[in-house]
């Protein structure tokens, strides 16, 4: 009787087991080494032969029906594992896909993008040049020495003295006020002949509607042994064509003056306002969008370039200025104030780039 109490005892605890992992610790507890009925079984050798005779197969018996119990309920709580394993990670295929969001292109690396694409059509090649800059490339190699005026005009931002290993005694360094310094550079390191572009950031210590601390501007420089500024004229309007997307366009060289270059010439593209917003190519007005000039031998000479055998053009534009002007966008200061409105309202589809490039190289 007692046995068959307990038989019942026994099965209500594999019963009661809710996982394999509890029916794993019921298993132990009943038929593991230290088990109850492990216990039972050992205590058999202590009986003298009546006792074990008659409690010996009571008690094999009872292992034997817990070790079945143990076996239904063990397939009873796989199948019930495995089927809420598939309730819960169903999957509807038949769902919409998520809509998947990727960034925008900024403006400013979209206009460089198309500018670079364009000059590489003509031939040029990427240079680029430090954004800490000493006095000497971003000055006096181009032909501005310190006494100049124009050095007052940059509203430079200068930085710690020194060159590299702090011991320059001409120069403090400064944050390239301009991207003219990689001109000298590129000279210096690759000689004459030569045709490049060079993107990049630079600094002045301005704020409003058309200035920002930093901004971006592209410079060009092409050197060689018959260069003239009908060379020039013809880069610069093949360029402003295919940017702007027009047929044919009118440019106006306006005589200027750059330390840098002689004869130098500002650039004016004819526009107008239409209901406030600036139309390029037609119209009475003009909009200045770069400097330029053919190259003054003393640049040539600083860069180490025989001025006597080479001559060159070279120009320089606000990157920046030429997003506002083709994409209509009024304010510059909003270009890197990070306003996720803004960029996505001008930011451009990464799809639309790669058309662009389709539609350059086709
Ligand atoms: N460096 C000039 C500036 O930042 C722009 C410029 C004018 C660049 C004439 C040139 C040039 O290369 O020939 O205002």
């Amino acid at each position: 009787m007692k046995i068959e109490a307990e038989n019942i005892n026994f099965l209500d605890t594999i019963e009661a087991a809710q996982s394999v992992e509890e029916l794993e610790q019921a298993r132990v507890g009943l038929l593991g080494k230290k088990g109850e009925v492990t216990h039972l079984l050992r205590s058999l050798g202590q009986m003298n032969d009546e006792e074990r005779k008659l409690k010996s197969p009571q008690y094999n018996k009872l292992k034997q029906t817990l070790e079945e119990a143990i076996k239904e309920k063990r397939e009873v709580l796989v199948n019930r594992e495995i089927e809420n394993r598939m309730d819960s990670e169903w999957l509807d295929i038949t769902q919409d896909s998520r809509e998947i969001n990727t960034g925008l292109i900024h403006p400013v690396s979209r206009v460089t993008e198309e500018i670079v694409s364009i000059f590489s059509d003509l031939g040029f090649s990427v240079a680029e040049g430090p954004q800490i800059e000493s006095d000497w490339y971003n000055f006096d190699s181009l032909n501005i020495p310190p006494d100049h005026p124009a050095r007052q005009e940059f509203d430079t931002f200068y930085i710690n003295p020194g060159d590299d290993n702090g011991n320059d005694s001409i120069s403090p360094n400064v944050l390239r006020t301009h991207t003219s310094p990689v001109q000298v550079r590129f000279m210096e390191n690759h000689g004459a002949p030569c045709r490049i572009i060079a993107p990049g950031r630079v600094y002045r210590s301005d704020y409003d509607l058309t200035h920002t601390p930093m901004f971006h501007q592209i410079e060009g420089l092409v050197v060689g042994e018959d260069i003239s500024m009908s060379n020039l004229k013809w880069v610069l309007i093949e360029f402003c064509k295919a940017f702007f997307e027009l047929e044919s366009i009118d440019l106006r060289f306006r005589a200027s003056h750059f330390p840098f270059t002689e004869p130098s010439a500002e650039v004016d593209i004819r526009c107008s306002w239409v209901e406030n917003s600036l139309v390029v190519g037609k119209g009475d007005d003009w909009m200045e969008i770069l400097g330029s000039g053919m190259v003054h031998p003393n640049v040539l000479e600083a860069a180490k370039v025989d001025s006597n055998k080479f001559q060159g053009f070279a120009f320089g534009m606000g990157i920046d200025r030429l997003a506002m002007l083709k994409y209509g966008m009024p304010d510059l200061r909003s270009f890197f104030e990070n306003d996720m409105r803004w960029l996505k309202h001008y930011g451009f589809a990464v799809e639309k780039t790669s058309n662009l490039y389709d539609k350059l190289s086709g």
